[in-house]
């Protein structure tokens, strides 16, 4: 009789050989968004493994956003945003960075490696830092391997825990706020 585990030994590797990361990109429309935009109409090559969904800001990106992903068969999630003190809705990538902490812990407590879930402020200028940073992702997710954590598609609850309404608008005030550097 063959020895069939060698064989299946032969397949898992040939498999993790073969293995190409799907990387779920969440990029803000007005910096990142427009850096992948600028890097294609250069002409720049970089990962396919990326698939970029445009919102209109970080802060608008719902933590169940990147739980779905992972639950949906994404092996990375990247999240890019405006640089500090420049996000056009204020303090909506503060707001990110908060969340992508506790995403980070969050997803680590499921087995899920935390290299997984990525951050990054690109500006719609950067389009060769947007390069590096989608390469270098592939590459990480490649040497993790595919996903093996089995990751709940049910509604993950609000990780902010913050007031998630701006505050309102008060007319002749400065919309231009002090932030601290969490
Ligand atoms: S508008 Fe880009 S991060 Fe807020």
């Amino acid at each position: 009789m063959p020895d069939m585990s060698t064989d299946t030994t032969h397949v898992a590797e040939a498999r993790e050989e073969e293995f190409e990361p799907r990387i779920v990109a969440l990029f803000c429309n007005w910096c990142t968004y427009m850096a992948a935009d600028l890097a294609g109409t250069s002409r720049m090559r970089y990962a396919p493994n990326v698939r970029v969904v445009r919102v209109m800001c970080s802060g608008r990106i719902d933590p169940q956003f990147v739980m779905h992903a992972f639950a949906r068969g994404a092996d990375g999630v990247l999240i890019g945003g405006c640089h500090p003190g420049d996000c056009h809705y204020q303090e909506g990538n503060y707001k990110a960075l908060r969340r992508f902490r506790l995403l980070r812990r969050v997803i680590e407590s499921l087995g899920v490696e935390k290299e997984r879930l990525r951050l990054e402020w690109i500006s719609a200028s950067e389009a060769d830092q947007l390069r590096k940073v989608a390469d270098e992702m592939a590459a990480d997710i490649r040497s993790l391997g595919p996903l093996r954590a089995r990751v709940p598609a049910e509604d993950f609850p609000d990780a902010a825990g913050e007031g998630e309404e701006p505050p309102p608008e008060i007319p002749g005030e400065s919309r231009v706020k002090e932030v601290a550097i969490p």
